[in-house]
């Protein structure tokens, strides 16, 4: 699967929020399907959608699979070949096979309309740019069926000026050593953007054997403000809750807020 991308126009620089091999193998052996807390809160707030469901930024359906396996008809789309690649296989290994395709949220299409547009995991805070996003939301309106549902999670502001280092291994099954090392290399109050240069790295018998550089650029939202957001795009009866937990109101402490509007009918 190939994509047109204007950041791929330049070869050398790395295209933020790439999702390259590493990343993909890294996200995989972190979060499997079905890992993360998040997935009974999903199921929970889906039940009774009657129609299609379409994920946003898949990846490799860490939350898509145990939605199948629920019953529900979700699709999914992702810019990264290597994350869909990985989803497409976890489907196949358990007999599911849910329609998948590489696009952007910036210009994906779709010829139907979903009953509801799920956003998990703090992925839309990868859309750095705020006019961008304000299209984003159009675009998830004008995909939605009147009466449709857009569930957002985004992180919190407390993430924009937070400086630690992120340094963590894992161990894949062939016995390699996966080692990142996160940092934020520019904090941008004001345009309330952050970026990280994760340095991915293979250690095999003691050696450096491949290395991975990865950008990523968040765009971090006031509550108020993604209202706004929310309600310029159209959506109306706009709620958001905390932490994945069935009426917790956002507060200091939240770890993720949890919006959630509806297309008028
Ligand atoms: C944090 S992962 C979330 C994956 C999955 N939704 C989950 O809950 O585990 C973010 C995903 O967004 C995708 N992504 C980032 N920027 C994107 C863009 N502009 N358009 C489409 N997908 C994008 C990445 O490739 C990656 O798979």
């Amino acid at each position: 699967m190939t994509l047109a991308d204007p950041g791929l126009a330049r070869p050398n620089a790395p295209l933020p929020n790439r999702y390259g091999a590493m990343c993909t193998e890294v996200y995989d052996l972190d979060k499997p399907p079905g890992s993360l807390p998040d997935v009974p809160f999903w199921i929970d707030r889906l039940a009774g959608t009657g129609g299609p469901v379409l994920e946003a930024g898949v990846g490799t359906g860490r939350l898509l699979v145990p939605l199948l396996e629920a019953g529900f008809q979700v699709e999914g789309f992702d810019r990264s070949a290597d994350m869909l690649a990985v989803c497409a296989g976890h489907c196949a290994a358990r007999g599911l096979s849910p329609a998948l395709r590489q696009a952007r949220f910036q210009d994906f299409a779709y010829d139907r309309s979903f009953a509801a547009i799920l956003v998990p995991v703090g992925t839309f805070n990868l859309i750095d740019d705020f006019g961008e996003a304000l299209g984003v939301l159009r675009r998830f309106f004008d995909h939605l069926a009147p009466g449709g549902r857009l569930m957002i999670d985004l992180l919190p502001p407390g993430f924009l000026a937070n400086e630690r280092p992120d340094i963590r291994t894992w161990t894949t099954p062939s016995g390699d050593l996966l080692r990142i090392e996160g940092r934020a290399v520019d904090i941008d109050l004001v345009r309330q953007r952050r970026v990280t240069h994760d340095r991915y790295e293979r250690w095999r018998e003691g050696r450096l054997v491949e290395s991975e550089l990865e950008v990523m650029a968040f765009r971090i939202w006031g509550l108020k403000e993604f209202e706004m957001a929310l309600a310029m795009a159209g959506f109306v009866q706009i709620s958001v809750g905390a932490d994945h937990q069935s009426g917790k109101r956002p507060g200091r402490s939240s770890r993720i807020l949890n919006f959630e509007a509806l297309r008028p009918a």
